[in-house]
């Protein structure tokens, strides 16, 4: 057979981003090496705060246009001590997200083997989920304004913005993958008790698109409940579909719960593949530990796992993920989960479980 090749645009980006990245990077090439059937041809890009201290943006004009022939783009993180977040984002990953449509950003949470929960008697398989969160619209559509900026009578507003479109796909999405998990369980993220527009078109749709999949068993639950419900009963959970800003706040809580936000992962992706779907950490550019080598990869390998899923190199994907979880049940851990292991450590570790895989 030919061996398959996938052209991935890695975007490193600030702070620990290329740390994670160049570590993501080992394990790919470890893995794709141990498979044998397909190879990775990486292009790396340098776009981030760097080039917009130096020239002014974040990325290039046409970055998406060179972007788009790429079968995945692999992202560290982006953000600056010295610039402001909403320009960082703003500039680099929310125009790639959205100018893609990678309206479905998948975040699986799970207690890895080795790791402890901050949670009494929650280990692994107990809490086992995965959020997918709306990631073209909602709360982050940038709708909104301001006016008489630096006078008394100054406003703001930040509209959110739900379409009957954006909502309908990103429930089917849901409702399609948790049919694909064994517990067949959806829990649909709401506030439609104070938000009486948005969150209640929202709702009938859940109940719309629900009735296309009657073999899901699903439930809806208020935001500010479902903090509650996440923490005194995790194990009833399974997969959750939520909004831009509902899901951002969740999928934290579910990262610390989980151990670490350095373990958890995502995948911006366009399920209608029409472009390339990205992967990343969850975490930021983690300034109190950039440059100490001390940060941890697993959340990045993880997501290069989605990344080789979503490529259909599901064999690979597993691999990798077992490789990760054997090290973590091994106790080589960086010290936000409790250990005293390098970044490099621990990737030296995975790629070594790679090869010696039976
Ligand atoms: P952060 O995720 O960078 O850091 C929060 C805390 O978690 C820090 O104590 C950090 O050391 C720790 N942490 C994060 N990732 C870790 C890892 N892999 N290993 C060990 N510890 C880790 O969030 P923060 O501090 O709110 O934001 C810092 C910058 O990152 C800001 O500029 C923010 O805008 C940006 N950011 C970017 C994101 C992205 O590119 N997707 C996401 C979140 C924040
Ligand atoms: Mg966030």
């Amino acid at each position: 057979d030919a061996v398959r090749t996938y052209r991935i645009a890695a975007i490193p980006a600030d702070g620990i981003g290329p740390e994670v990245i160049a570590a993501g990077l080992q394990a790919l090439e470890a893995v794709a090496r141990r498979d044998g059937g397909f190879t990775l041809d990486v292009t790396d890009f340098d776009w981030g705060s760097d080039r917009y201290k130096r020239s002014g943006a974040l990325m290039p004009e046409d970055g998406r246009e060179q972007l788009k022939d790429f079968d995945a783009i692999f992202f560290g993180a982006v953000g600056a001590p010295d610039v402001p977040d909403h320009i960082t984002l703003w500039g680099l990953r929310l125009p790639i997200c959205q100018g893609f449509d990678q309206y479905a950003n998948v975040r699986p949470t799970k207690i890895l083997p080795g790791i402890t929960s901050p949670l009494a008697n929650v280990g692994p398989g107990d809490l086992d989920w995965v959020i997918v969160r709306e990631n073209s619209e909602g709360e982050y559509a940038g709708m909104g304004g301001r006016a008489h900026r630096g006078m008394p009578e100054e406003v703001g507003t930040e509209v959110a913005i739900f379409t009957r479109t954006g909502v309908e796909r990103i429930m089917r999405y849901a409702f399609q993958l948790a049919q694909s998990r064994p517990r067949k369980l959806l829990t649909v993220v709401t506030k439609s008790n104070a938000q009486r527009h948005g969150m209640v078109m929202w709702d009938e749709i859940a109940e719309e698109v629900s009735r296309d999949f009657p073999d899901i068993s699903w439930d809806k639950m208020l935001v500010d409940a479902m903090t509650v419900r996440m923490v005194k009963n995790p194990r009833s959970l399974d997969t959750i579909v939520a909004t831009n800003l509902h899901a951002d706040i969740l999928s934290d809580l579910a990262g610390a719960l989980a151990g670490s936000l350095g373990v958890a992962p995502t995948g911006n992706i366009d399920p209608e593949r029409r472009g390339p779907s990205m992967f990343e950490p969850i975490h930021g550019s983690a300034f109190d530990i950039t440059g100490k080598g001390i940060a941890n990869p697993v959340a990045t390998f993880w997501t290069a796992s989605q990344m080789l899923e979503h490529l259909g190199e599901a064999a690979a994907a597993q691999r990798l993920m077992r490789a990760v979880e054997s090290v973590c049940a091994a106790g080589i851990l960086t010290p936000d989960v409790g250990g005293s292991a390098t970044t490099q450590d621990v990737t030296t570790a995975v790629c070594e479980a790679i090869r010696s895989e039976n």
